[in-house]
């Protein structure tokens, strides 16, 4: 089964926008596997921005992750790391549709509310640099 990386960003947190978020994944079926609130450290956050290093708003990027507590996920389904995609909405807020949740939540590229792994090589490195062996639960839905 399919699994992908999700954060919901120091913004989406501080706007009390944590339940929202996980509401709308279960309702769309997803299984939650994994879950923390945590302040991300500088290494943490270089390393897992490490593809945009060179890009010029990349110190922006790391001083906003790291200005309060982030919501890590792991959730787990069919087509789910396309599926997060789709239900976060664009990068830009300004370009992503009503219904989404950067289209309905979003306030700017920086303050975009939530990330999601792009793929699934993303969605290995990244759930590994998050999380621990054995930190996601295996489970059935037995009700
Ligand atoms: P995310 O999905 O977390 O992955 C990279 C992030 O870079 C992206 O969301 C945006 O929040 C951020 N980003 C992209 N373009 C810009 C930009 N021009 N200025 C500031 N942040 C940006």
């Amino acid at each position: 089964m399919e699994r992908t990386f999700v954060m919901v960003k120091p913004d989406g947190v501080q706007r009390g926008l944590i339940g929202e978020i996980v509401s709308r994944f279960e309702k769309k079926g997803f299984q939650l596997v994994a879950a923390k609130l945590m302040m991300v450290s500088q290494e943490l956050a270089e390393q897992h921005y490490a593809e945009h290093k060179e890009k010029p708003f990349f110190g922006e990027l790391v001083d906003f992750i790291t200005s309060g507590p982030v919501f890590a996920m792991i959730w787990q389904g069919n087509n789910v790391i396309a599926g997060a995609r789709q239900m976060m909405g664009k990068t830009n807020p300004a370009d992503a549709l009503p219904g989404t949740i950067r289209g309905d939540f979003g306030v700017s590229v920086g303050m975009n509310i939530i990330h999601g792994s792009d793929s699934p090589e993303s969605a290995q490195r990244e759930i590994s640099l998050w999380f621990g062996e054995g930190e996601a639960v295996e489970y059935e839905k037995t009700i």
